[in-house]
């Protein structure tokens, strides 16, 4: 497995593989690596030549505190990705990504300011220009993202689509813990109260899963068994929502195949998850909601 930290040295090693006929897969990552990222990375490696990079990207953080608790585990990170079988791992530091003093941007507007948009001013921007600069280097390629950031799944595919970057996405659904909690970088901060407290978000998903399947699709009912479940959890929720899949605006009256997005704050630990109602195989949410 190659390591690799200049940005033009990664971008030949691409092209050097291009230049052999062979696919390059991409796993765009922050590192602390989960089973989340090795699903990711898993059917990456199944495509093509997998990259993989670890970066820690300033720019999307919007508080400094967070940035600095990020967890950073590159000796994990670096025997998990040899057992997947990826075939470089790209780890810059932040002066070779962002060389200038005053950086510039990309940010794609509408889908990014809306809910984690609006909860994290310049958050998108930062996953937009970084990614930019990412797809790039890395060239021709699949890259490979997870759903549980939905909207960021989504803001990814409009910058890919409106500055016709040549890359292919494809989105993975969300990896679980046994107990429903998503897989995330910052569960391990969650003690034991707070992870129990953090239990009622994909409870809350699998009420409204269930609903979804009993054929509930009045908008309104829906957004009313994903608060209430909410409530009284001991979370503090930033928001509980019901949206259109393509324009995350929320869903109206009847819906159809929308999305539940959630973001709520245990102890100093903020979440985010979501389930594409009728999309997503909600089953395990379901058996948790409902406990059969
Ligand atoms: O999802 C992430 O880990 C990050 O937002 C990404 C896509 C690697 C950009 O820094």
């Amino acid at each position: 497995m190659h390591i690799l930290h200049h940005p033009v040295e990664f971008a030949q090693h691409c092209n050097s593989i291009r230049a052999l006929a062979q696919a390059v897969t991409f796993v765009p990552t922050m590192g602390a690596l989960h089973r989340g990222h090795a699903e990711l990375i898993g059917q990456a490696c199944a495509r093509g030549r997998c990259m993989v990079s670890i970066f820690v990207n300033p720019t999307q953080f919007n508080s400094i505190q967070d940035l600095q608790r990020y967890p950073t585990t590159l000796d994990a990170d670096r025997s998990l990705c040899e057992r997947l079988g990826v075939d470089a791992i790209f780890t810059p530091d932040a002066e070779a990504l962002y060389p200038f003093p005053s950086p510039g941007h990309v940010s794609v507007t509408g889908l990014d300011s809306l809910w984690e948009g609006a909860h994290r001013p310049g958050h998108f921007q930062g996953v937009t220009t970084v990614l930019a600069k990412l797809f790039h280097l890395v060239g021709p390629c699949t890259a490979f993202f997870g759903r549980k950031d939905f909207q960021q799944w989504r803001v990814v595919q409009r910058m890919v689509d409106e500055f016709f970057f040549p890359v292919a996405l494809e989105a993975v659904p969300c990896v679980r813990d046994l107990d429903g909690l998503a897989l995330s970088s910052r569960n391990h901060r969650l003690t034991e109260r707070n992870r129990q407290q953090a239990q009622a978000i994909p409870r809350a998903l699998g009420a409204v899963a269930q609903a979804y399947t009993l054929g509930e699709r009045r908008a309104d009912e829906l957004r009313r068994t994903l608060s209430s479940t909410l409530e009284g959890s001991g979370l503090s929720v930033e928001y509980a929502a019901l949206v259109d899949p393509a324009t995350l605006v929320p869903a109206q009256s009847q819906v159809d195949q929308p999305v539940a997005l959630v973001a709520a704050t245990a102890g100093s630990v903020r979440l985010i998850d979501n389930c594409w109602l009728g999309v997503d195989d909600a089953s395990g949410l379901v058996t948790l909601a409902t406990g059969h």
